[in-house]
């Protein structure tokens, strides 16, 4: 599949419909070739699985079972739940996902051997089912203390503080485990817009509420952030002095309250009392 996608670097398939949305992809993705002449994609919006016609998705919609992606639901709070879908246990979907998502994720080199990550799938639930929104995966063993792979908002559902909740609750699972982490590199640049927005927004709001001096270990402790990325965030804060061969947090009040003014929303809040989660072992 890698050597495919090396030979057509050319995108494809302009547009997906999924569920309610038609959706124009932004780059290529190394669908089987019997795709390769396929302007337009359908795809299962529950199991995923992609179809070259519409009277395809029909026929399979009306024998298609799932309303919710395969695997467990980990969380929920109104109407957003959210999946834990094993790679190894659900091979196809994962594979289905990653087709999709890689049609909106440039530089990723995608894995297809899924069996060695865990998809965490966010969904809007209404009484057709749980719809999917966006979605992050996660390696069950990261060597480099990755706690995200790729991460993705589908087009009709960014900007509205879905990213952050998806990575808000990458850092949960991280907290559960006692680890810090942070994303494999490299970000894009929404990707890097929303970590940065992110990690800005957490630690400014500690440093608001604390009194005395904190450290960037006590910080990551706290926030379960790797300490590097603390330390870049609160850089380009200008917010940290290197004193006597240490870099020092300098938290003035008033360059607190301008940076928590120019931080924006604080997206969707993950209500860690509705995760049932135990670190996969
Ligand atoms: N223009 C400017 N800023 C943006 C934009 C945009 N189009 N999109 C997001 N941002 C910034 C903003 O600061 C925003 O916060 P704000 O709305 O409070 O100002 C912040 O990022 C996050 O916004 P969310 O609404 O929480 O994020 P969203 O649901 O849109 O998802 C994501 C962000 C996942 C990066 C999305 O843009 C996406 O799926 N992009 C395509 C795939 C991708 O690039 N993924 C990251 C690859 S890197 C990796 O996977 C490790
Ligand atoms: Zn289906």
């Amino acid at each position: 599949l890698r050597e495919h996608e090396e030979f057509t670097k050319v995108k494809n398939i302009a547009t997906i419909e999924l569920g309610r949305y038609e959706i124009e992809t932004w780059y290529f993705s190394p669908f089987p070739p019997e795709y390769n002449d396929c302007l337009k994609m359908y795809f299962c919006e529950f199991c995923l699985n992609f179809m070259k016609r519409k009277e395809q998705l029909q026929r399979h919609m009306r024998k298609c079972d799932l309303k919710h992606p395969p695997g467990d639901e980990i969380y929920r709070s109104g109407t957003l739940s959210m999946f834990e879908v094993d790679g190894k246990k659900n091979k196809v979907y994962g594979q289905n996902l990653c087709y999709l998502a890689k049609l909106f994720l440039d530089h990723k080199t995608l894995y297809y051997d899924v069996d060695l990550f865990l998809f965490y799938v966010l969904c809007e639930c209404d009484d057709r089912g749980c719809h999917m929104v966006g979605y992050f995966s996660k390696e069950k063993h990261s060597e480099e203390s990755y706690n995200l792979a790729c991460i993705l908002t589908l087009p009709p559902y960014q900007r509205k503080g879905y990213g952050k909740f998806l990575i808000a609750f990458s850092y949960e699972l991280s907290k559960k485990e006692g680890k810090v982490g942070t994303p494999e590199r490299p970000l894009s640049d929404l990707g890097l817009l929303s970590y940065r927005g992110y990690w800005t927004r957490v630690l400014l709001d500690i440093l608001k509420k604390h009194k005395g001096n904190i450290s960037i270990k006590e910080l990551s402790d706290m926030t379960a952030i790797k300490a590097e990325d603390i330390l870049n965030t609160l850089q380009s804060l200008e917010l940290i002095q290197y004193r006597k061969g240490q870099h020092v947090i300098c938290a003035d009040p008033k360059v607190l309250d301008r940076h928590l003014k120019a931080a924006g929303r604080g997206g969707l809040e993950v209500d860690v009392s509705k995760l049932i989660w135990t670190p996969y072992k």
